[in-house]
């Protein structure tokens, strides 16, 4: 059996400062709202530690250098179809262009069809965030809807996204 190139492993400890240059980066954050302040961060960090039954978040490792990339998850969301997963991705700048978030989110697809729970999985992109949309489009997600969410809550900045959904039963 061949070992992927790249893979995911559960969120940990250790990997406070992956999410302080994911998440507190201008650039990183340009289609999610902006950086998120330091303590924002450490409590997204606990979050992500404490996972549990309907949210999990993981680590994205380089198998040959052991190397932290990036990060990927999928958790529990009400919609108008009731219970759905949805997920999201980051990957730090130097590796962006490699495929890594494509090769991650089809293995969080993996783990979300072998749950068995939901039949939707949903990605929320920006309308402007050109990669995110390619991956959803390669993947073989389909846009369902276009709406504005306020996003960080509380903000009052307004994200237009598209809504794409993935139908876990289709083979
Ligand atoms: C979005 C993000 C995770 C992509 O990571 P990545 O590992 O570089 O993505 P991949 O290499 O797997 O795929 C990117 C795809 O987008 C395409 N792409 C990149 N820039 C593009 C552009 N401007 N227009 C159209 N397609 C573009 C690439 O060509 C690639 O498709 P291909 O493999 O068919 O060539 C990364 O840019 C990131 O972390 N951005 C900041 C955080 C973020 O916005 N997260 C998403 C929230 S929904």
């Amino acid at each position: 059996m061949s070992v992927p190139e790249f893979r995911i492993e559960p969120w940990a400890e250790g990997d406070l400062p992956l999410l302080h240059r994911l998440l507190g980066d201008p650039a990183m954050t340009e289609h999610l709202g902006g950086p998120e302040s330091p303590e924002k961060i450490e409590e997204r960090h606990a979050r992500y530690l404490q996972g549990g039954m309907d949210a999990k978040m993981f680590k994205v490792v380089e198998s040959a250098s052991g190397e932290s990339v990036g990060s990927v998850g999928y958790w529990e969301r009400e919609s108008h179809e009731g219970q759905v997963w949805e997920t999201g991705w980051m990957v730090l700048p130097e590796h962006q262009g490699r495929g890594i978030a494509t090769v991650a989110t089809r293995q969080v697809i993996e783990l979300c069809r072998a749950a068995r729970k939901h039949q939707y999985l949903y990605a929320y992109p920006s309308v402007d965030n050109a990669p995110s949309n390619a991956i959803c489009r390669k993947l073989g997600f389909e846009i369902v809807d276009v709406e504005e969410f306020e996003y960080p809550p509380g903000s009052g900045n307004i994200l237009r996204c598209n809504d794409w959904r993935l139908d876990l039963s289709a083979d």
